[in-house]
């Protein structure tokens, strides 16, 4: 992990008080939600993984926008060891977060682990968030009136977790994993949340709207023409994509709401199984047990 470019505080706009921490910054709704909250102002520490493409984005945003309070920070999150030292690097860079925007996400279609044997999905969808989240939650918890925003998403509907196969390493169908992944960003939200009752942090998840991004292109060229087709079909764009991520971010209207989901800047429910207790407390529990 590296710090790819940093900036001083010299352009025009008013002195930036409110850090905002965004993985997957580079494209879809992380990059417009950045783009957003760069023009309201915010300071921004972005995660991307690839260096071109950093660069790129990170120019695109302080020409659109005119800030340059943008730093950014090169991690491949679905390797906990790089989720580590990003950590210490976004603690040893800002005196305090206001919020993190957990979004890095993708869907893989075949099995696959990383190099620390973590299947791909699980790895990248929830553990990189559970991670982060937990490395940084001292420094949020210290900023008043924090927050913690996860990109889940309505794929959740109508699966529940196999605590005996969380992974899929025992039969791994892709976008059933892919759909168990959010349903954890539902549920580790949850019980975050809980967790942070009381001390002026909240934590909050929202479904995006089906979204018009590069979601899928990492997969092989059939899944790549479905999901293309229904991208056209049915997708919308990625500024609307974008709304709820950046509305949870940054809007006074839920500076006091805790524990909600979110779809087009409103909480709505969740599925039942979302929102029992024990099984929330058991993914937390098998996540710290993974991570330890
Ligand atoms: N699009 C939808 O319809 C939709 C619907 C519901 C929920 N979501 C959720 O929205 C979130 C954002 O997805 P998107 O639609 O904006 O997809 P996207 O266009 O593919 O953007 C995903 C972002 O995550 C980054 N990323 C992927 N793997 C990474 C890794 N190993 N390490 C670091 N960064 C990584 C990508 O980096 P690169 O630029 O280098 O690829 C990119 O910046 C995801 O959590 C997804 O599950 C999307």
């Amino acid at each position: 992990m590296i710090l790819v470019s940093s900036s001083k505080r010299k352009n025009k706009l008013p002195r930036q008080e409110k850090v905002c921490i965004i993985t997957g910054a580079t494209n879809g709704i992380g990059k417009e939600a950045a783009m957003n909250l760069a023009e309201m102002g915010f300071t921004l520490g972005l995660v991307g993984r690839n260096p071109e493409k950093i660069d790129a984005t990170c120019s695109a945003i302080q020409t659109k926008t005119g800030n340059k309070n943008i730093k950014f920070f090169q991690a491949d999150l679905s390797l906990m060891s790089a989720v580590q030292r990003l950590a210490e690097k976004i603690k040893s860079t800002y005196n305090k977060i206001d919020v993190l925007l957990n979004n890095a996400g993708a869907y893989f279609a075949d099995f696959g682990t990383t190099e620390e044997g973590f299947e791909n999905t699980f790895a990248l969808n929830h553990l990189s968030y559970f991670q982060l989240t937990d490395l940084l939650l001292d420094a949020i918890k210290a900023t008043p009136n924090s927050r913690i925003v996860n990109v889940a998403s309505n794929a959740h509907l109508g699966t529940n977790l196999n605590f005996d196969n969380l992974q899929g390493f025992d039969g791994y169908k892709g976008w059933p994993a892919y759909c168990k992944s959010k349903l954890c960003n539902i549920m580790f939200t949850y019980e975050l949340a809980r967790r942070l009752q009381g001390c002026g942090t909240t934590a909050n998840c929202l479904h995006p709207g089906f979204v018009k991004t590069n979601f899928g292109n990492n997969n092989k060229t059939s899944v790549r023409m479905s999901l293309s087709a229904a991208k056209t079909v049915g997708a919308i764009n990625v500024k609307k994509g974008a709304r709820t991520s950046t509305y949870l971010a940054s809007s006074g209207e839920v500076e006091n709401v805790n524990g909600k989901y979110f779809y087009k800047c409103r909480p709505k429910d969740s599925s039942n199984n979302s929102y029992i207790v024990e099984h929330q407390e058991k993914l937390w529990e098998l996540s710290e047990q993974l991570l330890s």
